[in-house]
């Protein structure tokens, strides 16, 4: 009965249910549109699901089950990861990476004192078209998040777009 209170609710309260209920909001579509509403925000392009790179990104998940350690795969591709001690849905990572956008500023391509920005310019990086994601409950409840871009952006010295 638990569990179908919840799904009700979820269902009935879309709005809000990327945080309330991580359950729902992690499928590719919902990735692909967490990303491609930043995109348009800034006027680029969208980035497209792509099964190779998502295929990378859960494989590598996968292998964070046990530790569910926050590292990177050290991969061909761009890569933002996420981690939380819950659950956390793909759509609640990418609009934590996505946040980052308040410290970012376009004119000096630079990043507020002591803040990160480079989750967001990877986001918002109008050169990766290929987006593939994965995720994983670790062992531990935790949860692991991994998105891969493809051709990888963050480039030192170039802009987003
Ligand atoms: C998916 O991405 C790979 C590179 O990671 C590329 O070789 C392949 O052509 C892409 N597939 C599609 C359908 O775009």
């Amino acid at each position: 009965m638990g569990n179908i209170s919840l799904a009700i609710v979820c269902v009935l309260d879309y709005t809000i249910i990327h945080l309330s209920c991580p359950q729902i909001g992690s499928s590719p579509q919902d990735y692909v549109n967490a990303h491609n509403a930043a995109r348009s925000e800034v006027g680029i392009g969208p980035i497209t699901w792509n099964a190779t790179v998502a295929a990378y990104a859960q494989n590598f998940a996968n292998q964070r089950k046990g530790d569910c350690r926050l590292v990177h795969s050290g991969g061909p591709y761009g890569e933002n990861i996420a981690w939380s001690s819950g659950d956390l849905s793909g759509t609640a990572a990418v609009n934590l990476w996505v946040a980052e956008k308040a410290d970012y500023n376009y004119n000096t391509n630079s990043c507020a004192a002591g803040r990160q920005c480079g989750h967001y310019t990877q986001v918002v990086w109008s050169d990766s078209l290929r987006l593939g994601c994965g995720k994983v409950r670790c062992n531990d409840g935790g949860t692991f998040i991994t998105c891969n871009y493809d051709p990888p952006g963050n480039y030192v010295g170039q802009r987003p777009y």
